[in-house]
């Protein structure tokens, strides 16, 4: 097999490299001066399993357009199969239709990526697992569930409660609940308008309790931050705050600077500049 990196997350390719005591392949990818992109493999890769890593991160259309182009050239260059490695998988939010005359994004993403020839998609915490059903390839949908329970069973919490932050995270939540064999709260979220959230009630008990806030996605915070004013509304300790994908969009990582949030855990699976985040970050890799 072979490993090559899109533009959107080389050091987790690097860190998924070394993990397998591998090189990443050579690939050029740059820009014309019109904005159109170029991408040639600098090695054959002819008969070889290629993986392509490549998170929907920002800016989404950019990394989308790159990977499609990847796979484009991996199969005009005889790949044996080409398997495309989306630990975000960006639009997944769209992936029905709230109102009429809109369309289902996600739907276009997967389409696109089978017309371009993907035969295998690897991904991580979708936002709606359902988006699986869109592919008609194989789709490993993993999680990054273990890597939180591992990280927060050593903290010890002192009578810890997992939250989701909306009807949609609870399934997940109940998980992680299970695995840290404590008790779980659901919070119930309106979206007045776009990115932007407010929480109308809590169903379970969070007084007294240090909150684990698990989240699929912190785009611009918002949600985030009215759960925690909720919890501490209620009498909640300072919050853990766990989420798979770090897409901090505009201030979110300002607003994440909040004091009744004790330490936000993310993943790698969209890449950050850790030296610019605040001390209460940790990222855990999902190599
Ligand atoms: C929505 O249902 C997702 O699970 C997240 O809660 C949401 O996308 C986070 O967005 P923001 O940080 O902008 O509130």
């Amino acid at each position: 097999f072979m490993l090559f990196s899109g533009m959107s997350n080389p050091d987790l390719t690097d860190r998924i490299a070394s993990y397998l005591g591998v090189t990443a392949g050579k690939v050029r990818i740059s820009r014309f001066k019109s904005g159109e992109i170029y991408i040639h493999y600098e090695e054959s890769i002819r008969n070889a399993d290629v993986y392509i890593v490549q998170s929907l991160s920002h800016p989404v259309n950019e990394h989308l357009m790159e990977l499609l182009f990847m796979v484009d050239a991996a199969r005009r260059a005889s790949a044996r199969s080409i398997n495309a490695v989306i630990p975000y998988f960006g639009y997944a939010r769209q992936e029905k239709k709230d109102a009429p005359r809109e369309p289902i994004s996600a739907k276009v993403v997967a389409d696109l990526l089978q017309t371009v020839g993907v035969n295998r998609v690897i991904t991580l915490d979708l936002h709606a697992p359902a988006i699986q059903g869109f592919f008609n390839i194989p789709v490993d949908h993993l999680t990054a569930l273990d890597y939180f329970t591992e990280y927060l069973k050593a903290k010890n919490l002192p009578n810890p409660v997992v939250v989701s932050p909306d009807a949609g995270r609870a399934k997940t939540a109940e998980k992680l609940a299970t695995y840290l064999d404590t008790p779980f709260a659901i919070m119930m979220k309106k979206r007045p308008a776009h990115n932007e959230a407010s929480i109308t009630h809590i169903v379970g008990e969070v007084e007294g309790h240090t909150p684990i806030v698990i989240e699929d996605i912190i785009d611009t915070g918002g949600t985030i931050i009215s759960v925690i004013e909720g919890l501490l509304e209620k009498g909640a300790d300072d919050a853990f705050v766990c989420t798979t994908h770090p897409v901090f969009s505009g201030n979110a990582v300002d607003k994440l600077n909040h004091p009744g949030i004790r330490e936000v855990v993310i993943t790698d699976s969209i890449q950050v500049d850790l030296d610019r985040l605040p001390q209460k970050f940790h990222v855990l890799s999902v190599a």
